[in-house]
């Protein structure tokens, strides 16, 4: 990025931050539910009421509110899966202009559910809501935690989060999703794909130089072919053949492994139901505690930003388990012992915002971003599709589970945490080699050799691992 002509002009930076709305979006839908949660049960209990003559039971209750939270990650799924054959088809800005109507709709329909007395309308928008956060692929960190933030301000009891007003809230990600529409058409097609998918170079050189701002963009469209051309020569792997073959069976692995050290690690408990566990922790602003949280979690995303490209991702990845496992005890402690000591609900909030900092370090950014250093661009679009599926479907296990595991286990619920992350500690000590400035060839060398000296055919010769994200990485890469 030094040199001249990789200028970052004003217009690149508009064009970046029209796509980012989409993390922000993916960040806003999982914060906003938290804040709301005695509200929405409210509601739940009030329809119940009024359509069957009697409230749910708690447990049903509990059930409906459960659903409601994790069915955003079953859309999650389905839009996950669905995006590369949109993508194929219509184009990175046509695509995203395609998933905004589905931020229309998941917003409209959670909107209205009040006003239609169903909850069944705020479930299926919810759903709806997850396959627009899932079309959006490979997520910016940053942009995924400030939506977080934003949410957990706007669910404030002054500001959206009433009893009135919760309907609003959850249908806020409208807005975003309308000024994406209106910015996407000022925004050029991914040079990138106008070059190597639709061979258009005459189109990718027109929309580099409005990027670039001047005319010498050479040095990008070589780059571009050069990739192309690798891509050209490696056959695409199907998903079977990505567990099938000894070549691609330890990184497959090592990719789902880090993505469900993601979810299970339990950072989704706290951010769609801190409010509630602050609350039994005996806080008195629980809310106040959760947007805490939420700025903690923004702040060491930034500093995660610095330390990556100094330390490892390996190395980064450990401390952020380590410190999450010792802060989930400190949970326990604190939540186990508060009735006894009013004070150790401080020592809830520390451990709380521990568990998040220590996330954003490792287990946050690097398993969304470790699959495209762990493949080349064969067996790249399977091992998207099946990690993005692994996470997916772990962040929906945790969605559901939580509240039914917390009134079971009380306390200690959290053991369970810390017992995963010790394990993923274990295995990515183990197993998970360092990908930072090495090559495929060299990351595929090293897992020939640990699985018994057999040499592997380079994955791909010439590849050269660069610190730096690809530029288009914040959205819709496949
Ligand atoms: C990551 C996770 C997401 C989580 C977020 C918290 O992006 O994928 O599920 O909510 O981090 O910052």
């Amino acid at each position: 990025n030094d040199s001249p002509k990789k200028t970052i002009t004003p217009y690149l930076l508009f064009c970046v931050s029209t796509a980012v709305i989409g993390s922000l979006q993916f960040g806003y839908n999982t914060g906003v539910i938290n804040a709301p949660e005695e509200k929405l049960r409210l509601f739940f209990h009030n329809v119940s009421l009024e359509r069957y003559g009697e409230p749910f039971s708690q447990g049903s209750n509990t059930m409906v509110w459960s659903v409601a939270v994790a069915i955003f990650s079953v859309g999650g799924m389905a839009g996950s899966f669905s995006v590369g054959a949109l993508v194929d088809k219509f184009g990175r800005r046509k695509s995203m202009l395609l998933a905004n109507i589905l931020a229309l709709l998941g917003g409209g329909l959670m909107g209205l559910s009040s006003l239609s007395r169903s909850f069944e309308m705020l479930i299926i928008g919810r759903l709806v809501i997850g396959a627009f956060c899932g079309a959006f692929g490979t997520l910016h960190q940053l942009g995924v935690v400030i939506g977080i933030l934003i949410a957990q301000i706007f669910g404030l009891e002054s500001l959206l989060g009433s009893d009135l007003l919760w309907p609003l809230l959850l249908a806020l990600t409208i807005l975003p999703a309308v000024l994406q529409s209106i910015l996407l058409p000022l925004c050029p097609e991914s040079p990138r794909y106008l070059l190597i998918s639709l061979n258009k170079e005459e189109e990718a050189r027109k929309a580099l130089v409005r990027l670039r701002g001047h005319e010498d963009v050479n040095d990008d469209v070589q780059e571009m072919k050069e990739e192309g051309l690798k891509m050209s020569m490696e056959k695409k792997v199907t998903i079977l053949e990505l567990f099938r073959s000894p070549l691609y069976r330890q990184p497959i692995i090592i990719a789902i492994i880090l993505q469900l050290s993601q979810q299970l690690s339990g950072i989704n408990a706290v951010f769609y139901y801190s409010t509630g566990i602050f609350a039994t922790a005996g806080v008195t602003q629980p809310i106040y505690a959760t947007i805490g949280a939420g700025v903690v979690n923004t702040v060491f995303t930034v500093v995660s930003l610095f330390l990556v490209e100094r330390a490892g991702r390996r190395t980064l990845h450990l401390i952020g388990l380590a410190g999450m496992a010792v802060s989930a005890l400190l949970m326990t402690i604190s939540l186990a012992l508060v009735k006894t000591n009013q004070a150790l609900s401080y020592m809830a909030i520390v451990a709380v915002f521990g568990f998040v900092a220590s996330f954003e370090m490792g287990p946050g950014p690097i398993p969304w971003f470790i699959v495209a250093e762990l493949f080349s661009q064969g067996p790249r679009p399977a091992a998207m599709a099946v990690s993005g599926f692994s996470n997916w479907t772990a962040n929906f296990l945790v969605g559901l589970g939580f509240p039914k595991l917390a009134e079971v286990c009380g306390a200690y619920v959290f053991l369970i945490f810390m017992v995963l992350l010790i394990f993923f500690f274990i295995f990515t000590y183990l197993r998970v080699p360092e990908t930072k400035g090495r090559t495929f060839d060299e990351i595929a060398q090293g897992f020939a050799a640990r699985a018994g000296g057999k040499s592997a055919a380079p994955v791909s010769p010439e590849a050269v691992l660069t610190d730096e994200p690809e530029e288009e990485q914040c959205c819709l890469d496949e």
